[in-house]
């Protein structure tokens, strides 16, 4: 089990090569001035356009927030040597993370300057689509942009009832001459607006049952296009239950997935654990003596005889969770070091009559722990603890959530620890 921590170092360079490699390829392949494919592709691994951070902060509002275009356009062109000049909001700034910004002098001027535009005039879409579009794993182009319809059609409404209304004004006023009245009293667009709705209030009420329909449908089309697996839950081939196992028998996790604590993977149980116990259980409450039967046939076991008498052949599970090749995870970490109950990246798998993912192991999802998780143990080990103490009364001035030692903080959000 240990060697998996062993990996040629020759491999460990070709993949962090490799990492590096994609990372500025991504970065020079833009040529079009094209704002949001520039953000998408440079920016957006790090950066929502929301008001959550990922790795930087969230860019919502961000103009008003730092000095001036000019300073954006010096920051992002390179961050680095702005700092070093000492100017007193990117050295503010540069606080915000122990992961530093690249600089993007690759880029040529009309570049940044169209990415400036488009942070400065991006939008939130709808709530729903919101999640999607902050999501640091959309590189799906879409042919069309949904946003950009929505727009069209909505300038189109908005010209068509201003045709309408002065239409009616000039018939109505037309009908009051011919009958000797006076012209009628304009009304303000929101007051005509607000006594149209109280006069067709189940009108209005389906109008937005509409609207809101297409919201939640188009948003979840847009959720399931980022690769994102939350919710796979595979049709194994003998139908292994966790809660009859885990849940009704109390198996401890770890009796089948003994390497949780002391290697990268947690594992998955031969089938030689299975017979410790089946040997003797041949019939389950559910599916009776079928779904059994089938261990007996992968392990080459004769009931009836009460022996081994073919050769084994390994059962084939299928993977539920699957991280990419280019990320590394390791169970140790989180569950001894870390003391991670599985749970909370597993959800309640002592309920799970077949198992399935129910975390979407994004880049966001493991970094949104790392900013919120406290490294344990500071507070049991009695040297950390008078260190922590006489650090706590150090800075005790500072705003709680920034005295805590999270993960983050301890070099848990630098790209070399999750990619090599
Ligand atoms: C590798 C991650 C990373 C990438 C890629 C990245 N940034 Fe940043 N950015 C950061 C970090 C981290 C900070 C906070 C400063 C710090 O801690 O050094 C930051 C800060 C900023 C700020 C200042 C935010 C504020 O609140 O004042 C702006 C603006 C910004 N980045 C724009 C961009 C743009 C535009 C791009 C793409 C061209 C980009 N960043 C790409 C990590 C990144
Ligand atoms: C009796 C053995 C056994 C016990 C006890 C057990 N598991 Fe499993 N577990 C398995 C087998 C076999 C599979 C593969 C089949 C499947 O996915 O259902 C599996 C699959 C899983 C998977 C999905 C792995 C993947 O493919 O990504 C997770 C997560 C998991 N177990 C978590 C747990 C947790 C948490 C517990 C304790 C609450 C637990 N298991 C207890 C045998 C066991
Ligand atoms: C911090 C989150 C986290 C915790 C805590 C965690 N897991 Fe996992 N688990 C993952 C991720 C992510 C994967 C996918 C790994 C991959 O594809 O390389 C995974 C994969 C698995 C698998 C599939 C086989 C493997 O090792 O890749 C099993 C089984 C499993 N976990 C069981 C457990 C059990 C049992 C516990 C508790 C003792 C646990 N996990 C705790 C995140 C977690
Ligand atoms: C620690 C003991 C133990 C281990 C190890 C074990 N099981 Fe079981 N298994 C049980 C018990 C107990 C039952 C329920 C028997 C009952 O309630 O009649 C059961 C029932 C079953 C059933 C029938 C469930 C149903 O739907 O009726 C299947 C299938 C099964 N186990 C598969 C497996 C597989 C596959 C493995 C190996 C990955 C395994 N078991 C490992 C104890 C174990
Ligand atoms: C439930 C919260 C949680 C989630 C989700 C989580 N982690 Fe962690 N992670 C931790 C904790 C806590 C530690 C600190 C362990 C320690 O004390 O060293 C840690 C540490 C690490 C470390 C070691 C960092 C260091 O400084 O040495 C790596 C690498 C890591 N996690 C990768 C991942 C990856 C990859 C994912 C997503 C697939 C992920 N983690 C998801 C809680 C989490
Ligand atoms: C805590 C672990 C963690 C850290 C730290 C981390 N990443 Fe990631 N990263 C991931 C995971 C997990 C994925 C895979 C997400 C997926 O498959 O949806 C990923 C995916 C990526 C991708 C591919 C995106 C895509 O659209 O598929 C790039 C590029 C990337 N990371 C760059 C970075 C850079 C640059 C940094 C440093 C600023 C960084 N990562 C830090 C965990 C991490």
């Amino acid at each position: 089990m240990d060697t998996i921590y062993k990996q040629p170092k020759k491999q460990i360079l070709a993949k962090f090569s490799l990492l590096i490699l994609s990372f500025f390829l991504s970065i020079n392949s833009v040529s079009a001035q094209d704002g949001e494919k520039i953000f998408k592709q440079n920016c957006a691994v790090c950066h929502s356009l929301g008001s959550n951070p990922i790795v930087g902060p969230g860019l919502q509002g961000v103009i008003s927030r730092v000095p001036s275009e000019d300073w954006m356009f010096k920051w992002i062109q390179n961050n680095e040597a702005l700092i070093k000049s000492g100017e007193a909001y990117a050295v503010k700034v540069s606080t915000f993370s122990p992961a530093a910004m690249p600089s993007f002098t690759s880029l040529a001027d009309g570049d940044i300057k169209a990415v400036i535009k488009y942070i400065k005039e991006y939008k939130e879409p709808a709530p729903v689509a919101a999640t999607a579009a902050s999501g640091a794993t959309a590189p799906v182009e879409k042919p069309t942009n949904p946003l950009a319809i929505l727009i069209g059609v909505l300038a189109f409404l908005i010209i068509i009832v201003a045709i309408l209304r002065a239409v009616r004004y000039s018939l109505k006023n037309i009908q009051n001459a011919k009958k000797g009245l006076q012209n009628e009293a304009k009304v303000g667009v929101w007051k005509e607006f607000k006594n149209t709705v109280n006069a067709h209030k189940r009108t209005t009420a389906l109008v937005i049952i509409f609207l809101l329909g297409g919201g939640l449908s188009s948003g979840w089309y847009a959720l399931k296009g980022i690769g994102v697996y939350e919710g796979y839950q595979p049709t194994q081939p003998i139908a292994f239950s966790h809660k009859i196992h885990a849940g009704d028998n109390a198996i401890d996790c770890q009796y089948c997935h003994s390497g949780a604590e002391r290697s990268k993977t947690a594992g998955i149980p031969s089938v030689n654990v299975c017979m410790n116990c089946h040997k003797g259980i041949s019939k389950g409450p559910v599916t009776g003596k079928t779904e059994i039967a089938k261990i007996y046939e992968a392990a080459g076991w004769d009931p009836d005889k009460g022996a081994y008498t073919k050769p084994q052949k390994p059962i084939q599970w299928i993977k539920v969770h699957n991280l990419p090749d280019f990320v590394f995870f390791s169970h140790q970490q989180h569950v001894k070091v870390g003391q991670q109950d599985c749970a909370t990246c597993h959800g309640d798998v002592k309920t799970m009559t077949t198992a399935v993912q129910v975390k979407p192991l994004t880049m966001v999802w493991c970094i949104d722990c790392h900013r919120a998780t406290e490294v344990p143990g500071m507070q049991s080990n009695p040297f950390y603890e008078k260190l922590h103490k006489n650090l706590t009364e150090k800075f005790k001035n500072m705003p709680y959530d920034q005295r805590k030692i999270t993960v983050d903080r301890m070099g848990g959000i630098e790209c070399s620890k999750c990619h090599y």
